[in-house]
């Protein structure tokens, strides 16, 4: 892999070492990494900003952090080092002295940040060992100096009250709970453990400490922020135990450093759960038993490299099934890295806690962890088995769904419920997805719930019948199916008419009968459908495939027959039966969302319907920064509308660039062979390619953002809300199936590329089902689609599916196009 050095004045890309390195602390705003990938996580910026939390962002959180304060970023992981009358901070921040050096590098699973001040450095590596729930931030001390110095270095996390929501609302209770004991070289946090909680946290270091702090109070001084904690500034701790109010976490170590002399300390934050009866060792002191075990697994510099190794092996591997090999070094980092790299994020959480998304809000939508789903299968199919069967079992029997459910519990999210209509097609899409990656049958077979009720099961593939059947039993007036609350835009809510500022558009009880009618769910139906009816043929089902083939082609002929405005697909029909998204009407004369879900389940492709709808997405809806929602965005609220016409021009799902549907766009340029036009719009949302734009963007350069804003906002261009959106496995999905054309199949791989002309060829390792397949594309017409041979060991393949070979061999594959 090449790699090529990006650099935009705040970092670069690092391909190698799959590291994106940054090389100021001031960013235009915090650029996070995430550390933890299945029960203990931790949110990390670049200035040691962030928190942690088991499991739950709401209910299991272990530190606290302060969303929207000012300045932005406040609370997390800090590190102080007192050099004699001068303090500093390895992260820049909270101090923010000067520093010398500076340097953040988030990789796969890990942060490392490493300030140097007069001739000290301190680097410390944040990350979560597999399999443990704790995280371990190994500081490394080096003396760069000619003399001996003698430094002092404090710790510091603040603890949450475990309920964050509670934590940043209940303080008439919270200043009276908080507990903590303290032992040795550990800090334990025990507030509630006395009464129903069965888990504490602790804060341990590896070496002998001359004291400590746990009260926020005793440790900053009156009047002080992080900026200008007291005992900093004194350089000696108080030893104060925290009685109440804001418990903390705080290590003092005197360290000396010979010249040229490095010490390193290891550094543990985690979460430990007992037994009931197990919970003490003494009236009123936990039995620490499990934890100094958990602390022991990390004492040494040693023990820390290996799960370190490990933690980067298993990364090398799971990086290693699809790993694209062409002239495009963009191209490749964003496919071979980054992008997979989200996709692991965005499949653990959700829509729940990132810089922008609070932990105590939302838990997993079932809408956006069925997406999610698509970009992470082939990575740990294991995983997206269950969280199938998991979404699956808050279905409810009529095949509608609960819109959410929660993390912890998994069940069904009662205060949000139901009624989002375009939920029930996205399981269909998940399945198919997850049996064509894995050839995974048998899931079809397993029993799954109806909303968590055990009495209530039936087969997984019943669940997608019901999914099925729920949209061909709620059509409206115009035979598209009926929208319910919203469709995939949460913020077109037709049928909702709210004038009370203090209700959410979203669980509002809908009014006028709910007579509104989707074409992106009329589309979405006719895509998934067509997935479904050949699942059917699959296992033989005849009967079934005909009998949804039937509604399928009913809803493409109420399609072409209700829903085609001249020049590209409505959007809708509203809770009057009038036309959205029409060229008739003055504002949002057409949206993106019918026009992605049309063209990819290829709607009207012979009559040109395909073409006419791309090109006018082209004409009316692109622009430099990507493909914008709807145009004319809304100018003032529309209650017919709703939500939508709430945002500002511009911004959000009213102008903005939802970069989650600018990928269906390019898979609807592939499905007419546009090859040039499907990956001039990856090139135009891909992180990878805006080193220019960095500064503009203000979010982190090496993932996707949800939104940045379109061409009538006020700054159009500026990301929000990076991170947590299905975006990132869409594009994944785009790039990797649709335009490098590598597709799994029920019966093995198909090959099928839509490239720009110009591209002479490109390889793609890719392992499916156990099996390497090393192929290489050539292109020597210079077309954008069609394949003229495929030789499979030298020996010529029929049509454009690659053959399943054992498990475990690799094979060499050949593809010419023309
Ligand atoms: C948010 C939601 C997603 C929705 C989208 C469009 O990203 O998480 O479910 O589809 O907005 O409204
Ligand atoms: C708002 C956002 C939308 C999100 C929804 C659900 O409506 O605009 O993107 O999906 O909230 O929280």
């Amino acid at each position: 892999m090449t790699n090529q050095i990006q650099d935009n004045s705040y970092g670069y890309f690092d391909d190698n070492n799959k590291e994106y390195v940054i090389t100021t602390p001031k960013t235009p705003y915090p650029w996070i990494n995430y550390l933890g990938d299945t029960d203990y996580f931790s949110l990390l910026s670049n200035t040691g900003g962030g928190y942690s939390f088991y499991k739950d962002a709401k209910f299991r959180r272990l530190t606290r952090y302060r969303y929207n304060n000012v300045p932005v970023d406040t609370g997390g992981k800090y590190f102080y080092i007192k050099d004699g009358e001068e303090a500093w901070s390895p992260s820049w921040k909270p101090l923010k002295t000067d520093l010398d050096e500076y340097e953040c590098r988030h990789g796969m699973g890990y942060t490392r940040i490493r300030g140097q001040k007069n001739s000290i450095s301190s680097s410390v590596l944040f990350f979560v060992p597999q399999g443990e729930q704790l995280e371990v931030q190994q500081m490394t001390l080096t003396n760069h100096g000619d003399t001996t110095k003698t430094i002092k270095v404090f710790s510091f996390v603040e603890w949450c009250l475990w309920n964050a929501e509670d934590d940043m609302t209940n303080f008439q209770r919270n200043f009276s709970t908080g507990q903590v004991e303290v032992k040795d070289s550990v800090i334990y946090h025990k507030t509630e453990y006395r009464e129903r909680r069965d888990h504490f946290a602790f804060y341990a270091v590896n070496a002998p400490i001359q004291g400590f702090d746990t009260s926020r109070d005793e440790f900053l001084g009156d009047y002080n922020g992080f900026e200008a904690p007291q005992v900093v500034s004194n350089g000696q701790p108080n030893n104060s135990i925290a009685h109440g109010w804001s418990p903390i976490g705080s290590h003092y170590i005197e360290v000396t450093l010979e010249p040229g002399e490095t010490k390193d300390y290891v550094f543990t934050l985690g979460y430990v759960e007992m037994p009931q009866d197990d919970k003490w060792e003494a009236p009123a002191v936990i039995n620490k038993t499990k934890a100094l075990a958990a602390i022991a697994r990390f004492d040494t510099v040693d023990k820390v490299q290996t799960a370190f190794n490990s933690l980067n092996q298993y990364w090398e591997e799971l990086l290693s099934k699809f790993i694209v090999d062409s002239d495009d070094e963009r191209l490749n980092r964003g496919v071979n890295i980054w992008n997979q790299y989200q996709n692991m994020v965005t499949f653990n959480m959700s829509r729940s806690a990132s810089f922008f998304e609070s932990g105590i809000g939302r838990g997993m939508g079932f809408r956006d962890s069925n997406q999610d789903l698509i970009g992470f299968v082939h990575l740990v199919p294991d995983r997206a088995r269950q969280r199938i069967l998991d979404i699956a079992a808050t279905q409810f029997e009529d095949g509608s769904a609960y819109h959410q459910y929660q993390p912890l519990t998994k069940r069904g999210n009662a205060a949000v419920g139901g009624n989002f209509n375009d939920d029930p097609m996205w399981l269909v899409q998940s399945v198919t997805v997850y049996v064509k990656e894995t050839g995974d049958f048998s899931i079809l077979d397993e029993q799954v719930p109806y909303d968590n009720d055990e009495t209530k099961s039936t087969s997984l593939f019943e669940h997608l019948t019901r999914s099925f059947n729920f949209i061909t039993r709620n059509l409206g007036e115009h035979g598209l199916p009926l929208i319910g609350r919203a469709d995939w835009n949460d913020c077109l809510n037709l049928n909702c008419f709210s004038t009370d500022p203090n209700e959410s558009f979203q669980t509002t009880e809908n009014k006028e009968g709910g007579r509104a009618e989707s074409v992106m769910i009329a589309g979405q139906f006719v895509l998934f459908g067509n997935d479904y009816v050949e699942l059917c043929k699959q296992l033989d089902k005849k009967e079934e495939a005909s009998r949804a083939q039937m509604y399928i082609d009913s809803m493409v002929g109420s399609i072409k027959e209700n829903a085609w405005d001249g020049e590209w697909f409505l959007r809708a029909y509203d809770a009057f039966g009038k036309k959205v998204g029409t060229h008739e009407a003055k504002e949002s004369k057409i949206f993106i969302e019918s026009q992605g879900f049309c063209t990819m389940a290829g709607i009207g492709l012979e009559e040109g319907l395909v073409d006419k709808s791309l090109n006018s997405v082209n004409e009316h809806l692109s622009c430099d920064f990507g493909i914008v929602l709807n145009y004319p965005a809304f100018t003032e609220y529309r209650i017919e509308y709703g939500e939508i016409s709430t945002y500002p021009q511009g911004y959000k799902e009213n102008g903005g660039i939802f970069c989650h549907n600018n990928p269906w766009i390019m898979i609807g340029e592939t499905v007419r062979g546009n090859g040039d036009l499907a990956f001039e719009y990856y090139t135009k949302i891909a992180p990878a390619y805006q080193d220019d734009k960095v500064k503009l963007h203000k979010t982190e350069p090496y993932v996707y953002a949800q939104m940045i804003a379109g061409k009538e906002a006020a700054t159009p261009g500026q990301a929000k809300n990076s991170w947590l959106t299905g975006t990132a496995a869409w594009n994944y999905v785009a790039i990797t199936q649709s335009i490098l054309g590598i597709k799994p199949h029920y019966n093995g791989l198909q090959i099928d590329p839509c490239i720009p002309k110009v591209w002479q060829g490109y390889a793609v390792k890719r392992v499916y089902r156990g099996v390497t397949y090393n192929i290489q594309i050539n292109n020597p017409k210079n077309v954008s689609k069609g394949i003229a041979s495929i030789t499979v060991d030298g020996k010529s393949v029929e049509g454009n599916i690659l053959p399943l070979f054992d498990q475990g061999s690799s094979h060499e594959v050949i593809v010419t196009m023309g």
